[in-house]
């Protein structure tokens, strides 16, 4: 939800900020704008409706030089998206310009307020608030910048991560953060001088310098041009910045050859979870070592439960975390979805353990899920793959994927990567409980180790899903069927289609179709059915019938050698044999290149697509 950049140093700004808007992108890409001081002291600003190619053309023979800036990417809350309400948002002394990630949620009272005081608004953001109550703390208490933005955002009530120009300082940056991310990138100029990059993430920073300071909550920073960089909190406490390297290369940012950044991960994905499993599971010594639960081992023993809080393709994985964990460890497990689980005053018990599982650590909901989680002394566990995000430094420990940025909307990588950790957590538990029969943990051990190679099967084996994703162009409706842990995946594949085609599909558990979905089957309705060897076979298959009867078309996703469900399919996609619990790492991947395939065929941007942003930064 929305994307902030800024430099201050020796460089150009525009390229630098431009460069950063695009790799924040996938935050949101309704309007984008971009304000710099030039050197004859002149503070610009340039906005556009659309994408950041439409504010590049924008500004074509206009005046984008300056060595101090900031930019945003918007996914539009507050006001239609269009030029006015895009950002950086003036003052109205035209003095100060800001971006801003976030929703201040009493910004009508604020408005209401500043207007009573003369102050007169452009857009209908809540934004533009922010910036007016800045410049009305300067004037009314005759300070600074930096004071005025304490005095002002101790108003507020909400999320932000700002960043502030002002024309008459045009040697300083000043940025701030509460519940949105924010990444100081700390650089050096050729000269020896210290340079500072902002950034929602670290992908705009990286190409320049892999040393950042995560700004932390109620925290304000400010920098210069003489490499001073000072942090306090709102009550002007100062605060010793933690300098961190970060591990990211720059070609994980890039394509790679590939048309689209989802078709790139989701061929990614044996070598990602390579990685993932790599050090935490030992087939020598048939092993599982995770160190947070290690060194927790004495919060897991005594946990009489789970809850697992999660949103979208997050909460998917959850649900085959719950049937895995369940299966190996003996502990009940609860998986909710963060929005619902923060309003409606959950029964925490002492020994409970709640797990956040999030690919950016950022979402919202589950941010305030796992807070309220906390407050009620529950003890926290994050799985996240975004290194230094929100979810991960708010939880007392957890596991990160490292499956490496996922930039595509659509979770593909993510999705298997916290599936494997999710297992690789039910093992661990499962040997400090001795929960499993030390040969069937083994068998699991061994088996999970394969996950990889029979991913890479899975992929060069299903090629021709391209030519055949061309028949369902037209379709309207979509039925995505599974049971016990491929119940899961049917609603994963059912979300990647309709979120990035546009076409309407459901998931559903195979059994439940006869109360009720089945009425909807017909010639015309195309039904997916995830029906590998194990699990409950010979249960699916009669759904498959029950199906079939109805003149439903069959898509079904097979163990490779199976023919009796392959002959009374109408196309199928195969996969390797495995175990049950480890099925759903196998069966996504022709779901996530059926999804893609198709929404080539409607010419889509599957890559962003329409309404929706990678991270969900509001609620
Ligand atoms: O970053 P998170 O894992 O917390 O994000 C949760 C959802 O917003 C996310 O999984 C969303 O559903 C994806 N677009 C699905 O592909």
């Amino acid at each position: 939800m929305c994307g902030i950049v800024g430099y201050i140093g020796d460089q150009e700004a525009y390229p630098i900020l431009i460069k950063g808007l695009h790799r924040l992108e996938y935050r949101g890409y309704d309007s984008a704008g971009i304000s710099l001081i030039n050197n004859q002291g002149t503070l610009s600003v340039y906005k556009s409706k659309g994408k950041v190619s439409a504010l590049e053309k924008s500004v074509e023979g206009k005046d984008i030089s300056g060595t101090i800036g900031i930019a945003h990417t918007r996914w539009a809350t507050h006001g239609e998206p269009n030029a006015t309400n895009a950002h950086p948002h003036f003052s109205q002394s035209k003095n100060l310009s800001l971006v801003h990630n976030g929703i201040i949620e009493n910004y009508k009272s604020l408005r209401a307020e500043l207007e009573k005081n003369g102050m007169t608004f452009c857009s209908e953001t809540d934004t533009e608030v922010l910036v007016q109550l800045v410049e009305y703390m300067m004037n009314s208490h005759r300070c600074d910048l930096y004071t005025a933005v304490q005095l002002a955002l101790k108003n507020v009530v909400g999320a932000y991560a700002i960043a502030i120009l002002e024309k008459s300082h045009p040697d300083q940056l000043v940025c701030a953060r509460k519940g949105s991310p924010l990444i100081i990138g700390v650089g050096t100029t050729p000269s020896g001088r210290k340079e500072f990059y902002l950034g929602s993430d670290a992908t705009p920073i990286i190409e320049y310098t892999n040393q950042v300071i995560y700004l932390n909550d109620e925290e304000i920073a400010i920098m210069d041009r003489t490499g001073r960089l000072d942090i306090t909190n709102l009550s002007n406490v100062k605060q010793t910045p933690q300098l961190v390297t970060l591990q990211m290369n720059l070609d994980q940012l890039e394509k790679g050859g590939y048309p689209h950044f989802m078709l790139k991960e989701i061929w990614e994905q044996p070598a990602a979870l390579r990685t993932c499993i790599r050090g935490r599971l030992n087939v020598v010594d048939k092993d599982v070592l995770l160190s947070g639960i290690i060194d927790h081992k004495d919060k897991f023993l005594k946990c009489r439960r789970i809850i697992i809080c999660a949103c979208g393709t997050s909460w998917h994985s959850a649900l085959i975390g719950k049937y895995f964990i369940e299966e190996a460890c003996k502990i009940p497990v609860e998986v909710e979805y963060a929005s619902e689980f923060r309003y409606r005053n959950p029964v925490i018990l002492p020994d409970d353990i709640v797990i956040a599982v999030s690919q950016s650590g950022e979402t919202a909901d589950t941010l305030a899920a796992i807070q309220l989680a906390k407050e009620h002394g529950a003890f926290l566990y994050g799985i996240c793959n975004v290194i230094g995000s929100s979810i991960a430094r708010a939880t007392h420990t957890g596991t990160y994927l490292h499956v490496g940025p996922e930039i595509g909307v659509a979770s593909t990588k993510a999705f298997t990567g916290q599936v494997i950790t999710l297992c690789l957590l039910g093992l661990a538990i499962a040997k400090e409980k001795k929960t499993l029969p030390d040969e069937l943990f083994h068998i699991l051990v061994d088996e999970l180790q394969q996950i990889p190679d029979k991913m890479q099967w899975t992929l060069e084996n299903n090629k021709d899903i391209d030519k055949f994703a061309q028949m369902f162009t037209y379709c309207k409706n979509f039925i995505y069927l599974g049971r016990g842990y491929n119940y899961p995946v049917a609603l994963e594949g059912a979300l990647k289609l309709k979120e990035i085609s546009y076409i309407h599909a459901e998931g559903y558990p195979a059994a439940e179709m006869k109360h009720g979905p089945i009425a909807l089957i017909d010639e015309e309705m195309p039904v997916v059915v995830i029906a590998p060897k194990h699990g409950m076979y010979e249960k699916i298959v009669s759904n498959i019938q029950e199906i079939k009867s109805r003149k439903g078309k069959i898509i079904s996703v097979v163990t490779q050698g199976d023919e009796v469900v392959r002959n009374m399919s109408d196309y199928s996609f195969i996969i390797p044999d495995t175990r049950d619990c480890f099925v759903p790492m196998l069966a996504v991947i022709p779901l996530q290149l059926l999804s893609y395939y198709v929404a080539i065929s409607k010419g889509r941007n599957v890559d962003q697509p329409r309404n929706l942003a990678k991270s969900v930064t509001v609620e």
